[in-house]
């Protein structure tokens, strides 16, 4: 295949950018995405030129690294598919392709394709762990939890943290990603000492980064490529009334 990609590239967070135009020739269709994107980055290396900037470890669609924006939609065309997942024979012969960063003012860009997640780890660090000692593999097996909780647990726990959800939404919201921690833990008998200080934390943190506030549009589910379903956020907005409505009883 030969495809004309058009590529964000911007040097740092305050110098702006630009989409520049290059030819990806000879791909085969069954390479990966990123693998296309190594494929012109050696071109681009052996002219002595600057190389692409895309984040990216795993390539198993596990870590929630890959991130790019492909063609208008995170992680591409292909629905729960992680942009390391997704492979050329999704694209034809010829095509366009755009590719650019999440767009969000809680990512700023690192470099080109690159941005900054880490407003997600001080979320997480704000709430998003037990304090109990939960002990070995054996006891936390001999905790009776019921299946359908134990699923619905899982479920929430899938989230890969690779920010989709934040750059689908026109707001920019993270709420299904902070739902989908929240709800993991307050579902689970470990996760209840901190489970209303948790809502009210994590929340606290997620306005302070500067992610946009939750609309219900449904875009974030959507695109989410593991599947969290917009019910997380129905959890978090009960947890974090029952925080609130604990608070006032205590104060009172
Ligand atoms: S909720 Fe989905 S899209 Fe958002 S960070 Fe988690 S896995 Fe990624
Ligand atoms: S590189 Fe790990 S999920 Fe894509």
């Amino acid at each position: 295949m030969n495809l004309t990609l058009k590529v964000w590239r911007q040097k740092n967070k305050d110098i702006k950018g630009k989409f520049v135009t290059y030819q990806a020739n000879n791909i085969s269709k069954d390479m990966s995405f990123l693998e296309m994107l190594d494929v012109v980055n050696e071109e681009l290396v052996r002219k002595n030129e600057d190389p692409v900037h895309f984040d990216h470890d795993c390539r198993e669609g596990i870590c929630g690294m890959c991130s790019l924006h492909i063609n208008g939609r995170p992680h591409g065309p292909n629905q729960g598919t992680t942009t390391c997942q997704l492979h050329m024979r999704s694209f034809h012969d010829g095509q366009t392709i755009v590719i650019e960063p999440w767009r969000a003012s809680a990512f700023p860009v690192i470099k080109d394709l690159a941005v900054d997640r880490s407003s997600f780890e001080r979320i997480q660090q704000a709430g998003g762990f037990v304090n109990v000692n939960t002990g070995g593999v054996p006891d936390a097996n001999v905790i009776p939890i019921p299946k359908v909780v134990a699923d619905e647990a899982f479920e929430s726990a899938t989230c890969i943290g690779c920010g989709a959800c934040v750059a689908a939404c026109k707001n920019a919201s993270a709420m299904l990603f902070v739902s989908a921690k929240v709800s993991q833990f307050a579902l689970l008998p470990q996760g209840q000492t901190e489970r209303y200080s948790r809502a009210q934390a994590m929340v606290a943190q997620m306005d302070a980064e500067g992610f946009g506030s939750c609309t219900n549009t449904g875009a974030c589910e959507a695109e989410c490529p593991v599947g969290i379903k917009l019910t997380n956020i129905a959890t978090l907005n009960h947890e974090y009334l029952n925080a609130k409505i604990l608070q006032q009883e205590e104060s009172h």
